[in-house]
């Protein structure tokens, strides 16, 4: 490894080799991927290829048989989910369960509290600002509706100041404007504050507009990797989402 190649791994969040089973079956099989601060890594593939599993692995709630997670040069596969939120590895879930019977003040009251650290430089008003939340204290996160939710949980996550967020299916259940919103408000975090981004998302137009590049998972294994025209031409691609 020469030394400009050296210095990126230290400087990006990636896997190499992430082999997985659960149950005694094959889940995912020699995943490498890699994202640097500031790019999207789009995430894709039909629907049990194994992306959530994989985020499992990335944020060290399910063990892999084999393989390797750096971040920014530190080897974590030692790291429990929380030191590497600590670290600053933010995920967000595909069924996002918020604290209905707390407020929104109250929410992210909880948030500093397990998460300590907490970054002083950065309020709850910044955090709600950033994620597009529109600010109302005493509401309670129950009655707020789907992109609400999300939003609320991504601030939650955002008043940590992540360098990586792992964001699994954000746009799923929201309408069109909202995924617009969604859009400008994943590129904020990127461009300005150069957080690095893996979203899992079904729709490859969506993907096509916003990721630096793409990763394509099939039955647990990586079937095609580029930018998103050279993934979303490549005749592997058609065969395990179109035609699988
Ligand atoms: N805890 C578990 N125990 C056993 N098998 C599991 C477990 N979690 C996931 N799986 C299996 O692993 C495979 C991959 O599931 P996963 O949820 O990672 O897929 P996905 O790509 O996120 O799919 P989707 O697009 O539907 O969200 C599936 O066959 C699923 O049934
Ligand atoms: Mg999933």
């Amino acid at each position: 490894m020469n030394n400009t190649s050296k210095n990126i791994e230290d400087r990006c969040f990636y896997c190499q080799d992430v082999s997985l089973t659960l149950g005694g079956r094959n889940i995912l099989s020699n995943v490498d991927l890699k994202v640097l601060p500031g790019e999207i890594l789009g995430l894709v593939g039909p629907n049990g290829a194994g992306k959530t599993s994989l985020f499992e692995v990335l944020c060290g709630r399910y063990k892999p048989f084999k393989g390797k997670i750096f971040f920014n040069g530190v080897n974590i596969d030692k790291y429990s989910f929380i030191n590497r939120s600590k670290l600053g590895l933010g995920r967000t879930y595909q069924s996002p369960v918020i604290p209905s019977d707390l407020t929104i003040e109250e929410t992210f009251r909880a948030a500093r509290k397990s998460y300590r650290p907490f970054k002083k430089t950065h309020d709850a008003e910044w955090a709600a600002r950033l994620s597009g939340l529109n600010l109302t204290w005493d509401k309670q996160a129950g009655d707020l509706g789907t992109f609400d939710r999300r939003k609320l949980l991504l601030a939650c996550i955002i008043l940590r100041a992540p360098k990586y967020i792992l964001m699994d299916e954000p746009a799923s259940g929201l309408i069109n404007a909202e995924i617009d919103e969604l859009d400008l408000i994943i590129r904020r975090l990127v461009d300005e504050y150069k957080i690095g981004v893996i979203l899992i998302e079904h729709r490859l137009e969506l993907l096509s507009e916003i990721a630096d590049k793409v990763t394509v998972l099939d039955l647990g294994e990586v079937i095609s990797e580029g930018t998103p025209e050279f993934v979303f031409s490549d005749p592997k691609v058609h065969e395990a989402y179109f035609e699988g």
